[in-house]
């Protein structure tokens, strides 16, 4: 069986990785945001059997409903769009919807009416690793220059944890090592216990915390810290990379991806370029090792102000 795609031929990708092409399919003629995704994310030489493996995940977690798993991505359609429509106000307004935590408390997380929050909300975030093209070469990113590392053992923290797919992904590529995972959030809380439990990642080597990040206390420095898309989400970024720090052991790394000047509903700190997020990492005392920045749209350029960056590096001491 042949998949076509306007002129280009696919071979064998649809008998390789079936969910994958039957959700590129699906996202392609739900919204014009996906249109040719398939030819998009292939010319990134994605990471096909992790991009196969997160919607199978996806498909066992929805109960092997196929009708559920394709409602469960299309919330990533509308997470797209909304983007688009708040990014569009942040250009005319230059600030994000909202200003601090209290405002996200009130307008999102206890928003009754916005039917994009919860376990929706989870839904899009994790559709979006593997579809959004950035968030497609960060995690191809992570798996290349994180999850192996040289050392048998040892404890990672991923915090917030969101959908949990990192440290998933992190302890999968390290059988010996241990996971602890802290977020305020019940959904993320719920939604990453379930992708643990699926792959066979019990609490004996993964503990689950509700917690704030600002409170979290450790008796040990971890030698793998995650934190993907956080410090735009909070008041004080530079504390809660001290806070980073102050967790990670002398000879620790840390991964991190930050949104700079790309509007979401819950976004707070607005970074206005690439460079303002590394005078943070900087002065919490950090030294950046590797880094991979992107533009989000393509008439953008990673080094330029006031343009949609995706920021992603690993950290050390
Ligand atoms: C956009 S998600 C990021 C999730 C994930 N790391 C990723 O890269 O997709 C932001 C998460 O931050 C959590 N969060 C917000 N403030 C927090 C805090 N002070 N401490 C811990 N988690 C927090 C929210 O509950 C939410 O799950």
């Amino acid at each position: 069986m042949q998949a076509v795609f306007g002129t280009m031929v696919f071979g064998d990708l649809i008998e390789r990785y079936p969910y994958f092409v039957r959700t590129s399919e699906f996202l392609e003629k739900s919204s014009f945001f996906f249109k040719k995704t398939l030819q998009r994310i292939r010319i990134l030489h994605p990471n096909y059997e992790w991009a196969e493996k997160t919607c199978r995940d996806a498909f066992e977690l929805c109960g092997r409903d196929w009708q559920a798993y394709l409602g469960n991505a299309y919330k990533l359609v509308d997470f797209s769009v909304e983007f688009l429509r708040l990014q569009a106000l942040l250009e005319k307004t230059g600030r994000y919807y909202c200003a601090n935590f209290r405002e996200v408390e009130e307008k999102v997380y206890n928003n009754k009416d916005r039917t994009l929050r919860g376990a929706p909300y989870m839904w899009a975030l994790y559709f979006s690793q593997v579809f959004w093209e950035t968030h497609h070469r960060v995690f191809k990113f992570f798996l290349s220059d994180f999850v192996s590392t040289k050392q048998e053992q040892g404890h990672a923290l991923e915090v917030p944890l969101g959908t949990g797919i990192f440290v998933t992904h992190f302890l999968l590529g390290n059988r010996l090592w241990k996971g602890v995972g802290v977020d305020l959030g019940d959904t993320a809380i719920d939604f990453t216990k379930s992708l643990l439990a699926l792959n066979n990642i019990g609490p004996t080597r993964m503990t689950v915390l509700k917690e704030d990040l600002y409170r979290y206390k450790s008796d040990f420095g971890y030698e793998r810290i995650m934190c993907g898309e956080f410090l735009e989400h909070v008041e004080d970024p530079l504390a809660a990379l001290k806070k980073l720090h102050s967790l990670l052991n002398p000879k620790g790394k840390v991964f991190v991806t930050v949104a700079v000047w790309a509007s979401m509903i819950d976004h707070i700190f607005l970074y206005k370029s690439a460079e303002e997020v590394r005078a943070h990492i900087r002065a919490a005392d950090f030294t950046i090792e590797k880094e991979l920045v992107q533009n989000v749209f393509e008439s953008g350029r990673p080094e330029q102000k006031k343009t949609p960056i995706n920021y992603c590096a690993i950290l050390s001491k």
